[in-house]
């Protein structure tokens, strides 16, 4: 719920002040192929898939945008899908069945890491929505880190959705990282 007054306040404040202002790349404008092109120049062609495929749901081939956009977009999509994955989670935990490690893989996603990995991808979606933010890098990195925690531990599981879905949330979040890497933050 509060990720939508996030998203509000950062669209009505983003015409009266100059969104992505602290960030040297911030206002470069550029395809989203040569945005995709460079933050993935290290990460290779797969993650560069990646890229087109999550940039092309919000923009037409060859669309020109700020890079703080790409960004922001990113962080806002890995933030949206980490509350659908958890809610899945939720659901199949509250059917009472699982045990274990299941119950403690699922319960990964279901409260503990994925809330600290929604909380920290919330404010970077907020910061580089209103300022960059070049000291964001630690945010990235919990997130990612929890992403990483509870897909490790469904990966030790006999394969499921759940785990097809945080694998997905951490390609979505290393994607906001590099796109993030754009505009100047580490
Ligand atoms: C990018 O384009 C916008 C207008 O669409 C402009 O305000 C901004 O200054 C441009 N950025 C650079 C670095 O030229
Ligand atoms: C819930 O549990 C029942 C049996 O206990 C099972 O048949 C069903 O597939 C489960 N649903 C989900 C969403 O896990
Ligand atoms: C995650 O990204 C890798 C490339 O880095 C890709 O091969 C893989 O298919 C992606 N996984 C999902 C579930 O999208």
């Amino acid at each position: 719920m509060f990720l939508l007054v996030w998203l509000a306040v950062a669209l009505s404040l983003s015409s009266t002040i100059v969104a992505g202002g602290d960030c040297p790349g911030a206002h470069r404008n550029m395809t989203m192929e040569a945005a995709c092109r460079e933050a993935t120049a290290t990460a290779g062609e797969p993650m560069y898939q990646v890229c087109m495929h999550a940039l092309g749901d919000d923009y037409r081939a060859g669309a020109v945008k700020e890079a703080y956009l790409f960004a922001y977009g990113a962080a806002w999509r890995a933030v949206e899908s980490y509350g659908t994955t958890e809610g899945w989670a939720q659901y199949v935990l509250g059917n009472g069945s699982l045990t274990g490690d299941e119950k403690a893989a699922y319960g990964c996603v279901a409260g503990g890491s994925y809330r600290e990995a929604e909380a920290a991808m919330g404010k970077v979606t907020h910061r580089v929505g209103l300022d960059c933010g070049l000291d964001l890098s630690d945010e990235y990195r919990t997130a990612l880190r929890d992403a990483e925690a509870c897909r490790d531990r469904l990966a030790k599981l006999p394969p499921s959705p759940l785990l097809t879905m945080v694998e997905k949330d951490y390609n979505s979040t290393l994607l906001a990282y590099l796109l993030g890497k754009l505009l100047g933050i580490k």
